[in-house]
C-alpha cells in the first residue's frame, strides 16, 4: 500500500502581473472568489483530502498569506463581543493550527520546479501533494481527494489531467501517453507548453500533483526548460526511469484563475452556486437580459 500523503506544497511566489494594479500590493493568491481568497480554497481542498501539514513557498511581498492563516485575536474578540458568531466561525475556519503551516522563500523567480525544490527540507522522505492555487476545482470528492484515493492503487507520481483543445497545448504540461484506460493514463514523457503541432497528445496537467522525493534529485540538476525556467514537468520526465507517472482524468470543473477570464467565470460560478448570493445574482443577470433555462442545473 502506498504511504499516506500528509504534506502539501503551495507555490505562491508568482507575481500575478495579469491582475495589476490589483496585485501591486495584494498577492494574487489573496484575490477573492466572491468572499474567500483563492489560496483558502486550495488549503480547504487539501484539508478535506487528509493533508495535515501545509508548506507555502512564497516570495517578497507575500506575508499577507501567512497573516491570513494566522490567529487574529483582536478581530475574533471584536466579532465575539458583537455577537457576530457566523463571521467569527468563518474567521476561525481560515486559521491553520500552530506548527502545521510552514513558510519558506523562493528568493528568485526561477520557475515552478525551483519553487517545489525550495520545499525539499520540509518534505524530507515521503510522498506529498502540490496544489497550484490559480487552478480552482469544484466537485465532491474534490480534485486532490480523487488523486489521494487513486494513489493507493498507483503510487509513483500521480497528476490530475484533462483533455484540452489542441490549440491550447502551449498553456500546459502535456503528456506523451504509453497507456490509456479512459480514466487513467500512463505517461512516457511530459512536455512543457508545446506548440500544438509538436504536442505529443491533448492530455494536459492541471494544477494538482502527488509526487515523491525522487523529484528532488531531478530538480537538483536545475535544468533550464521552457520559458528559461526550471520546470516541474521536466523534472518529472527525467525521473521516469525510477518512478511511474500516472495521470488521472479528474471529475469536476476547473477554472484557471490565473487569467482574467477564468477568475471572472469562477466568481460567477460560485456566486450562482451559493445560497446567499444565487438569487440576487440571478435577478441582476435577468435584469441585464440573461436568463437561465434551468436554474437548478450545474453549468
Ligand atoms: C503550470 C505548469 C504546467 C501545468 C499548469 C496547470 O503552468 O507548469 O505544466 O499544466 O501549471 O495549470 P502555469 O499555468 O503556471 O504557466
Amino acid at each position: 500500500m502506498a504511504a499516506k500523503v500528509r504534506k502539501a506544497v503551495f507555490p505562491v511566489a508568482g507575481q500575478g502581473t495579469r491582475f495589476l494594479p490589483a496585485t501591486k500590493v495584494v498577492p494574487k493568491e489573496m484575490l477573492p472568489i466572491v468572499d474567500k481568497p483563492l489560496i483558502q480554497y486550495a488549503v480547504e481542498e487539501a484539508k478535506e483530502a487528509g493533508i495535515e501539514e501545509f508548506i507555502f513557498v512564497d516570495s517578497r511581498g507575500k506575508t499577507m498569506i501567512a497573516n491570513h492563516f494566522d490567529y487574529n485575536p483582536e478581530l475574533e474578540d471584536a466579532l465575539f463581543a458583537k455577537g457576530k458568531h457566523e463571521l467569527l466561525k468563518k474567521v476561525q475556519e481560515s486559521t491553520l493550527p500552530s506548527g502545521l503551516a510552514a513558510y519558506t522563500r523562493q528568493e528568485k523567480a526561477l520557475g515552478l520546479g525551483h519553487a517545489i525544490w525550495c520545499a525539499r527540507k520540509f518534505i524530507a522522505n515521503e510522498p506529498f501533494a502540490v496544489l497550484l492555487p490559480d487552478d480552482l476545482f469544484f466537485y465532491t470528492p474534490n480534485c486532490l481527494k480523487q488523486l489521494v484515493d487513486e494513489y493507493e492503487r498507483t503510487g509513483g507520481y500521480l497528476l490530475a489531467v484533462h483533455d484540452i483543445p489542441v490549440e491550447d497545448t502551449n498553456k500546459y504540461g502535456v503528456l506523451k501517453i504509453a497507456k490509456d484506460d479512459g480514466l487513467t493514463v500512463t505517461a512516457e514523457i511530459l512536455v512543457e507548453k508545446p506548440k500544438p503541432e509538436e504536442a505529443p497528445s491533448n492530455v494536459a496537467v492541471a494544477g494538482r500533483y502527488i509526487l515523491s522525493p525522487e523529484i528532488f534529485e531531478a530538480l537538483e540538476k536545475k535544468a533550464i526548460g521552457s520559458g528559461g525556467e526550471i520546470q516541474l514537468t521536466d523534472a518529472i520526465t527525467s525521473s521516469l526511469g525510477k518512478v511511474t507517472c500516472t495521470g488521472l482524468r479528474f471529475k469536476g470543473k476547473r477554472f484557471d484563475c490565473g487569467t482574467m477570464e477564468g477568475w471572472l467565470e469562477a466568481n460567477l460560478y460560485v456566486g450562482l452556486q451559493r445560497e446567499d448570493s444565487r438569487d440576487l445574482l440571478t435577478a441582476y443577470l435577468e435584469k441585464l437580459g440573461f436568463s437561465r433555462e434551468n436554474k437548478d442545473s450545474d453549468f
